[in-house]
């Protein structure tokens, strides 16, 4: 199936797609229309028909989608056939609530080493993995064959530790520290900040009490 240059927009939705079509999956749906899964997620059919179209569209006309057929496609476009071999770099707060956090694996994102600069911490046991001190990292990179880092570190020295990354040779960057990563073309960095969801959360807060002139009481939309 070929795949034409995807928006970022419609990529940022194909995992949403998959979480769900993962759960209907193993409740043992076999087929689900357009209609019936728009309902499920909360997204109009005509938008799932649009993203799908991106891909070839999956489905056959008036018979749905076959969620299991479909659930391996967006998971083959989303790489996730393959696994992926992960560090974490920081293992501060941050870092050790990631690196316990054992869902990664699920979706064959294996964390390979935790690496950090404080004496204090570098020998303490994670979840089986010894924090290793960043004077391995170049070694262990190569040896483990990394392709993603997960930044945890003090915004400060961000910036060095991407470039250090890269020279490395890891070719993906999730990074955490509130600062922007100036990398090389062809190395990834997905930027992942609870503050600016926070914020975004605040504004339509605010922009619901003005419309309506009325405090919301909890509660909220669907997970997204
Ligand atoms: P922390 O201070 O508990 O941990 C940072 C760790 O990085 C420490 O263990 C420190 O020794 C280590 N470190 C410092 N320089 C290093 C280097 N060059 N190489 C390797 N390790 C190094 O901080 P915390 O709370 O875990 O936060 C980590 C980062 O994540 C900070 O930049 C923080 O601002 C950010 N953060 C981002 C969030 C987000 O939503 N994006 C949420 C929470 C924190």
């Amino acid at each position: 199936m070929g795949e034409k240059e995807i928006s970022q927009a419609v990529v940022a939705r194909l995992p949403r797609y998959f979480r769900y079509l993962g759960e209907l999956r193993e409740q043992g749906v076999e087929r689900i229309s357009s209609g019936d899964l728009s309902v499920i997620m909360n997204v109009t059919a005509s938008q799932i028909r649009q993203d799908f179209n991106h891909f070839g569209g999956f489905g056959q006309q008036g018979y749905g989608y076959n969620v299991d057929f479909l659930y391996h496609e967006i998971g083959r476009i989303l790489g996730l056939d393959e696994e992926h071999q992960l560090v974490i770099i920081g293992a501060g707060n941050l870092g050790q609530a990631l690196a316990n956090y054992m869902n990664f694996e699920k979706r064959g994102f294996l964390v390979k080493g935790v690496f950090d600069v404080n004496p204090k911490l570098v020998g303490r046991q994670l979840r089986g993995l010894e924090i290793m001190h960043m004077d391995g990292l170049e070694h262990f990179i190569k040896m483990h064959k990394i392709d993603i880092a997960v930044l945890t570190v003090p915004k400060d020295s961000a910036i060095e530790t991407a470039k250090l990354l890269v020279l490395c040779g890891v070719k993906a960057i999730l990074n955490f520290a509130h600062v922007d990563l100036n990398v090389p073309e062809g190395v990834q960095v997905e930027n992942v900040h609870l503050s600016d969801s926070l914020m975004k959360l605040s504004y339509n807060l605010h922009r619901y009490e003005e419309a309506f002139g009325k405090k919301t009481s909890g509660g909220g939309g669907k997970e997204g």
